[in-house]
């Protein structure tokens, strides 16, 4: 079957005006990014009783949950568009938006070092990917310290 060419592109059209309309929803962008942070939350806490040896030390795991956080925290560039300070439940303070290149540089690195961690993990070296978690760690602390409220 063969579609009308103008169908096709108007139908198109709506589909991406309904995606740009809800991007703009506070609730919409807010939930994502909090949802991000969950499952970073999610690979995160069982990299942190390996680390503090509350469980053995799983190179296999901890790599597999590294390569997660590598790519979780790219999910982040999207997630603080101007105007997604309020509108809902929010921990994120304006001061992510009064210094914004600051707060993407702290963004940024966190993706460096996560990605490093991935890296290191993937060698299978337990000191070296405990000092990189530790390393890593030190980037979510850095942005929650001026850019989050406790
Ligand atoms: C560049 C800044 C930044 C970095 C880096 C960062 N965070 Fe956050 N985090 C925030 C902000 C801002 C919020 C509040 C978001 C909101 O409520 O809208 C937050 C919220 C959270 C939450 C609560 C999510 C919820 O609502 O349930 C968790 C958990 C969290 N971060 C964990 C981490 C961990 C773990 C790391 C590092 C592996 C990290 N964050 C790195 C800025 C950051």
């Amino acid at each position: 079957m063969k579609f009308p060419r103008t169908l096709v592109f108007t139908t198109l059209a709506l589909a991406a005006g309904s995606v740009l309309a809800h991007e703009m929803k506070p609730d919409f962008v807010i939930g994502y990014r909090q949802g991000v942070y969950k499952m970073i939350r999610w690979n995160f806490a069982p990299m942190v009783e390996m680390v503090k040896g509350e469980h053995p030390f799983d190179a296999a795991q901890f790599t597999r949950r590294a390569t997660r956080l590598s790519f979780l925290s790219h999910q982040l560039d999207e997630a603080y568009p101007p105007g997604s300070g309020e509108g809902a439940p929010t921990d994120a303070l304006p001061a992510i938006w009064e210094d914004h290149a600051d707060f993407m540089a702290k963004l940024k690195d966190f993706q460096r070092e996560a990605r490093a961690l991935r890296v290191v993990a993937e060698t299978g070296d337990e000191a070296r990917t405990k000092e990189q978690f530790v390393k890593t760690a030190g980037t979510c602390k850095a942005c929650h310290d001026t850019y989050r409220a406790e």
